[in-house]
């Protein structure tokens, strides 16, 4: 069932700290939703806070990896506010290297937030979305859950597992008042860049010049991309696709099902990591956590 509006909803964002998830905070309370944000990093939470004036705006500081902490979420939610709308699973991490220089516990953690995370986020939240006449889940999936390039094996695989997922799923709530958008952005200009992890045997070349490379190939701002994403809910819409890269990759896909990933991948390679030249790989306390 398609929302007609999202005035007086109460919307559920996580990742709410940065990018994407603090412009669909931004822009859902433009729209006159209630909001409950979480993110794991709470001083970037309480920024996103700082910026949304007359609004009812709670914070949460939450890891979606963790299934208990969701379900705990989910519970004080409820307290603070009697009900949930909308969810926006969009808490995501990016992660650098080829397959054999990862190991299985880095692919893990990426795993763990983005495609768990987003499962964490449904199990806990749909008994109250499905109390509502009419609720909406989107899931952020990304380009990369459309076409997979070489160089983002688990990122990737996240996020066509978070694809297959929604999709599954939606056809589950058929006949419940609860609808779902999967979404799949090009580049957005975010911190996902710099905030990224390489695997401990990969070689980056250095992180800033990463960053900038991302910076100049993202061509989408993260307030077009949650202009996008609400559109999307109030258009009750199963895909959406954000920015002319997205399109441009998907019917590249459509074309050559076969030779568009290595073609990607030469493309992303050549924007975002040139050849290695200095060894990086995760902070050391990282190393050993
Ligand atoms: N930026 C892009 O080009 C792009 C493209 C396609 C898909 N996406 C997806 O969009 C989503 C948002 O990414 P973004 O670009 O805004 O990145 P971002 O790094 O700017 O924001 C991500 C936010 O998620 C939070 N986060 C990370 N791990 C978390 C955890 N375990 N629990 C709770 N919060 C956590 C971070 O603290 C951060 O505030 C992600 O799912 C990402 O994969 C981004």
């Amino acid at each position: 069932m398609k929302m007609k509006t999202l005035k007086g909803s109460v919307a559920v964002v996580t990742g709410a700290g940065s990018g994407i998830g603090r412009a669909l905070a931004q822009e859902l309370a433009s729209q006159g939703a209630e909001l409950a944000l979480a993110d794991l990093n709470s001083a970037a939470l309480e920024e996103t806070r700082s910026l949304l004036s007359g609004t009812r705006a709670k914070t949460y500081t939450l890891d979606v990896a963790d299934a208990a902490a969701v379900e705990g979420f989910a519970r004080k939610v409820e307290q603070d506010f009697g009900r949930v709308s909308v969810l926006i699973n969009n808490a995501g991490v990016a992660l650098y290297g080829n397959f054999d220089e990862l190991t299985l516990k880095e692919f893990d953690w990426l795993f763990r937030i983005n495609f768990w995370g987003v499962v964490h986020g449904c199990k806990s939240f749909l008994p109250l979305l499905k109390r509502e006449p009419e609720a909406h889940i989107v899931n952020i999936s990304s380009v990369f859950g459309l076409i997979a390039p070489a160089g983002q094996t688990a990122y990737g695989a996240s996020k066509f597992a978070v694809r297959g997922f929604t999709q599954a799923l939606k056809g589950e709530l058929e006949s419940t008042g609860v609808s779902m958008t999967c979404v799949h952005p090009g580049g957005i200009r975010t911190n996902i860049a710099a905030n990224a992890r390489a695997g401990v045997n990969t070689r980056p070349e250095g992180w800033e010049e990463r960053q900038q490379r991302f910076l100049k190939a993202a061509r989408t701002s993260p307030e077009k991309a949650a202009q996008t994403i609400v559109r999307g809910i109030l258009r009750n819409k199963a895909r959406v696709l954000i920015g002319g890269d997205a399109y441009f990759f998907e019917a590249l896909q459509r074309l050559f099902p076969v030779r568009c990933s290595p073609m990607i991948a030469s493309w992303f390679n050549r924007q975002v990591a040139p050849p290695a030249q200095e060894p990086a790989g995760m902070k050391e306390k990282e190393r050993s956590a």
